[in-house]
């Protein structure tokens, strides 16, 4: 039985991992990093620190500069979600959120954003959810399960009862090390480790989410 349902935030119910890929990518550009969309998919689901630092590769930089950049990228990156609404929720994902509240299963988000907060109230979809885990919420981020465990205990659903819905590989990773179900959003080479894959949400109803999963809708 699936009691709680946690969802990532960019990248499955809206496309912030363009915004933050476009943010990582003025930073480097200024700095003369190479770096490029490819090594961005690396960097997805990453927490601020790890995204920096896998893009600095062997770049030794100090506490203090790598603040300075990791805040450089963040006004970025806060400044594309002035801009947005509740146009930018991806499609298929008001419905299920729906579909959800009206089987009293509970709704949390998962990200390992610390604008996680600012994202979900800009699309306007904090009356349908329950919890918010974010970037402030544990020490360590994906690939680690704290984030999960920790959204799950919010929503006071037990692990094993919980579905984790990831665009990332960290994502997918963490929610396994977790013991929750995964569904995974993208391709196979990305999210292939998850219990179920789908290209996205788009017209995704619950009981399809179940049936995928092997599991029967209660
Ligand atoms: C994740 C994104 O949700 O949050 C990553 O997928 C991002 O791309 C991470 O680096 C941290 O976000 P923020 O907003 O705290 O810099
Ligand atoms: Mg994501």
């Amino acid at each position: 039985t699936i009691r709680g349902v946690i969802f990532d935030l960019d990248g499955v119910l809206t496309d912030t991992a363009e915004f933050h890929y476009r943010s990582w990518q003025k930073l480097a550009d200024e700095e003369g990093i190479p770096f490029n969309r490819e090594m961005n998919e690396a960097m997805r689901g990453l927490s601020r620190r790890d995204s920096l630092l896998q893009m600095l590769g062997d770049r030794p930089l100090s506490e203090a500069e790598m603040e300075r950049m990791m805040a450089r990228k963040n006004e970025y990156y806060v400044e594309f979600t002035h801009t947005m609404g509740p146009e930018d929720l991806l499609p298929g994902v008001v419905p299920l959120l729906e579909q959800l509240r009206s089987r009293q299963i509970a709704i949390a988000i998962g990200s390992a954003s610390k604008n996680a907060q600012l994202v979900v109230e800009r699309l306007g979809i904090a009356p349908l959810v329950d919890a918010i885990a974010d970037g402030h919420s544990v020490e360590q981020s994906k690939p680690a399960p704290d984030l999960f465990l920790h959204a799950a205990s919010l929503i006071g659903v037990a692990p094993a009862e919980c579905l984790v819905v990831e665009d990332a590989a960290s994502g997918v990773e963490a929610a396994l090390a977790a013991g929750m179900y995964a569904v995974g959003l993208g391709p196979t080479n990305r999210v292939g480790n998850a219990h179920a894959v789908l290209p996205n949400l788009d017209g995704v109803r619950w009981e399809d989410l179940l049936g995928k999963l092997g599991l029967k809708s209660q």
